[in-house]
C-alpha cells in the first residue's frame, strides 16, 4: 500500500516481477494529473514510450491527444494515462495473460490512490482485462459500465484508428459521449 502517487512511481520504476524487465529502456509508469478523475489506461509501450519512458508518444499517441484535445482534455492538465503493462513486449508483440497478471497490482494500486470517476479502455486488451472477456471494440464501443462505482468505457485504440481510419468518425462518438459524461457527472477539468 502506498500513500502517494510519487511513492508508488518510485517502487514501479524498480519492477523486476516479470522478464519484461530485462528488455526495457525505462518503465513506463503513466503520465498526467496524480489526482484527476479521468483515467486513460492502453495496453502497453511501444518503442517510442519504452525509449521516452512516457504512454502513448508515438503516431497513435498524437492522434489520441487530438481526441482528448477535442473534449478539452490534455495528458498533462486534467486527466491520467496509464497502460495494462509498465515494460514493451518485445517487437510490440501482445501482452501475454501471465505478463498482466504480474503487472495489474501497480495498476489496482494507482485505482486505489486516484480513485477515478470514470476510466475509458483504450483498446481491446484493455477493455477486455478492465471490463468483460468478451468485450468487442466495434461493438461494445461507447458504453458506459457501472464497476463498483466506477463508470468504465471502452474506445478504439490509436493504433486500429490508423491501421482503419473509417474507424475515425465512432471514435470521436466515444469522446463526445465522454464529454456529456464529464457534464453530468460535473467533473471539474
Ligand atoms: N500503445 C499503447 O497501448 N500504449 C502506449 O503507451 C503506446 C502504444
Amino acid at each position: 500500500m502506498f500513500s502517494t502517487m510519487e511513492d508508488l512511481r518510485q517502487e514501479c520504476l524498480k519492477c523486476q516481477k516479470c522478464p519484461l524487465h530485462e528488455t526495457r529502456t525505462n518503465v513506463v509508469f503513466g503520465v498526467g494529473k496524480p489526482d484527476a478523475k479521468i483515467l486513460f489506461i492502453g495496453e502497453a509501450p511501444g518503442e517510442n514510450e519504452d525509449l521516452q519512458g512516457e504512454p502513448f508518444v508515438g503516431r497513435g499517441g498524437k492522434l489520441l491527444d487530438l481526441y482528448l484535445g477535442g473534449i478539452g482534455l490534455d495528458r498533462k492538465e486534467n486527466i491520467y494515462i496509464a497502460n495494462m503493462l509498465k515494460c514493451r513486449p518485445p517487437k510490440n508483440r501482445d501482452p501475454k495473460p501471465e505478463e498482466m497478471d504480474m503487472c495489474i497490482d501497480w495498476l489496482r494500486e494507482l485505482v486505489r490512490i486516484m480513485r477515478p470517476q470514470i476510466i475509458v479502455c483504450v483498446g481491446r486488451i484493455a477493455a477486455q482485462r478492465l471490463i468483460s472477456p468478451d468485450f468487442r471494440v466495434t461493438k461494445d464501443h461507447g458504453i458506459f459500465y457501472n464497476k463498483n462505482g466506477t463508470l468504465m468505457m471502452g474506445t478504439f485504440h490509436p493504433a486500429a484508428l490508423l491501421r482503419d481510419p473509417r474507424k475515425k468518425g465512432d471514435c470521436l462518438e466515444d469522446f463526445l459521449k465522454l464529454q456529456d459524461k464529464i457534464k453530468e457527472l460535473g467533473i471539474e477539468i
